[in-house]
Order: C-alpha cells, then structure tokens, then sequence
C-alpha cells in the first residue's frame, strides 16, 4: 500500500470522465487499498480514482465516527438507480479543492448499484451523510466538482485562490 499524491484544482484531470472497469485484477486491487490508505491519510471520507490520476469507475468511501469501528467501503462502476425527492443539505469539502466548503443540496436518499471488490454485483440504499459522499464522488467520476455547483464568477475566485497559495505545482502519480 501506498500513499498518493492529491490532485488539486485546476488541474485538468478532474474534469474528465473515468472509464468503467472491465475486470478486477490486481492493479485494480492495489488501486483500492492505495485510495483507503491516501483518503484515511488526509482525513477525507471518501475518494475517487480520479483523484489521484487514474481514470477508472473506482471510489472508496468510509463515513464511520472517530469512536465507531472503521467502515470501509469500495465501489467499483457504481450508478445511482433511485433517488428521493427529499433533499438533504451539507457543507461539502473535498479533497482536490483545499480550504473550501460549499453547501450543497442534494437527494437525502440514493440507491446505488456497483460492483464489490469480489466482482459481486451489489445495491446498496445510502442516507444522510452515505448519500451525499457517494453523490458527490459519483460526481468526481463524471469529472463534476462542488465548485461547478456554484456561479463561474465564485468558481473562479476559488480556482485562483488556490492557485496562488499553492507552493508546487500538481504532480500526476500514474
Ligand atoms: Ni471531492
């Protein structure tokens, strides 16, 4: 296992569409355990392959409490088949966008359909905090960021903020 590098905003990699996988070998494997270790590092709850430059159909998401036992959860290809019409609001953060926090809405409840490490085909009914992780990194995969919630004139306020303060510039790990 390893720690990645986070790819930040405005790197061009985060807007692009992640390819679905086709078979789940060792690279795919490695790829998972490699995203736990790298999200558990930075203290996200959630992750996508993207995010660390592979563009492959792959997340992993862990939404348990400091005191409750760790939560693991890997999604290969996932889509969302059902949502509620109630909505649900969070101040998001994300990994790839540093220091920002957006409110953002979206169905409390989701079903999610994906495939387990195993090759299983799995559904799975998400809520609350499950519900908006997935949605938003079902967005990374689709290359959509919390900042493409908002207007283009505080997008690009944000993207230049972050520019600026960034001491190096993205390095790509493939
Ligand atoms: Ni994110």
């Amino acid at each position: 296992m390893s720690i990645k590098n986070i790819i930040t905003v405005p790197s061009e990699i985060l807007k692009k569409i992640s390819e679905p996988v086709e078979k789940i070998g060792s690279n795919e494997k490695k790829l998972i355990n490699d995203l736990f270790e790298t999200m558990y590092n930075s203290k996200g709850i959630g992750l996508a392959a993207v995010q660390v430059g592979i563009l492959k159909r792959i997340l992993v998401i862990d939404v348990s409490t400091k005191d409750e036992k760790k939560n693991p959860i890997s999604f290969i290809n996932p889509t969302i088949k059902k949502v509620s019409d109630e909505t649900s609001i969070y101040e998001e953060g994300c990994l790839s966008i540093p220091e920002t926090f957006i409110e953002i809405e979206r169905p409390k409840i989701c079903e999610v359909e994906y495939i387990d490490i195993d090759g299983k085909k799995r559904n799975l009914k998400c809520d609350g905090l499950l519900s908006t992780c997935i949605q938003h990194e079902i967005n990374h995969l689709d290359g959509k960021l919390i900042i493409d919630h908002l207007s283009k004139l505080k997008k690009d306020m944000i993207i230049k903020k972050i520019s600026k303060s960034k001491k190096n510039p993205d390095r790509i790990l493939v």
